[in-house]
């Protein structure tokens, strides 16, 4: 049976990519589950990582969906790789999970001009090497330097963004990254979360470094994916929806979807608990 297109993350971040996807894709529906209970997971082990996010994929999956974004660089990081290869094949034929650091690494190549680039993440996704690897594999020549920044999540996920304690975690580490590499004219913005404080971080970057959210890239290859793969999209309903699931409060949820996305939002509440 059709169905939507689940797009997972810890919190709010992933909210960033499903907008980008939403204008990209409009036609197909979507259900949205954030793990706000368990949220932040940047500091977390690889194997709470890996659990967590299993369950949520094996929660949508049971919601019907066929196809699954990982909108977390965290989850993409420690848990698709494993998801995909030891967990998919007892899953369905027709069941995919997909992340977000290829695509981004992807798009990469034809942005920097002076070939130095920088990324800023999680603990977890910078102390994976995930980025690093991909870089490799794609654009050798590239200098890569990384910043955890392992305040900005809990900024975003507690509405903090505007106030004034959140430019003195955001300016520490710009400086810090710029100090590791100051030719670096690129920045990546490596979690889901960091669009939304996209106006504290170009207060403190200098005009030439362009920062690089994923929304768009995300977007624009799953696109292609769903092209590449017409079995995968035949499965997609197409009525232009939008469910929000969490695992925390549907109305905390609802209130900061709302303020995020800019437009009145109702989120339910789920438990993903039993999906392990
Ligand atoms: N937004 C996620 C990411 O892209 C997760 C952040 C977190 O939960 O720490 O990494």
């Amino acid at each position: 049976m059709k169905a939507p297109i689940g797009i997972f993350d810890s919190g709010y971040g992933g909210l960033s990519v499903l907008e980008k996807i939403r204008e990209t894709l409009p036609q197909y529906d979507y259900l949205y589950l954030g793990d706000n209970a368990r949220s932040p997971y940047g500091s977390r082990s690889f194997e709470l990582v890996y659990a967590f996010t299993l369950e949520s994929v094996r929660a949508l999956f049971d919601m019907g969906c066929h196809l699954v974004v990982l909108a977390c660089n965290t989850a993409s990081a420690k848990a698709l790789r494993s998801i995909q290869q030891r967990d998919l094949p007892h899953m369905g034929a027709h069941k995919r999970v997909l992340g977000v650091i290829r695509p981004t690494v992807e798009a990469l190549g034809s942005i920097s001009e002076s070939g130095h680039v920088g990324i800023f993440g999680t603990e977890g996704t910078i102390l994976s090497g995930s980025y690093e690897l991909e870089i490799s594999k794609f654009f050798p020549e590239l200098i890569v330097s990384a910043e955890a920044c392992p305040m900005w999540v809990p900024l975003v996920e507690n509405n903090e963004i505007n106030n004034i304690g959140a430019d003195y975690f955001v300016q520490q580490h710009v400086h810090n990254i710029m100090n590791k590499d100051p030719l670096i004219d690129t920045i990546i913005l490596a979690c889901t979360h960091y669009p939304l404080l996209i106006h504290n971080i170009l207060k403190f970057t200098a005009p030439q470094v362009r920062l690089m959210s994923q929304g768009s890239y995300v977007a624009e290859s799953l696109k292609n994916y769903l092209q590449r793969h017409p079995e995968i999209a035949y499965n997609c309903s197409e009525q232009g929806s939008c469910t929000y699931l969490t695992t925390g409060s549907a109305s905390k949820f609802s209130a900061m979807a709302s303020l995020f996305l800019r437009q009145e939002i109702e989120a339910e509440h789920i438990d993903t608990l039993n999906y392990l």
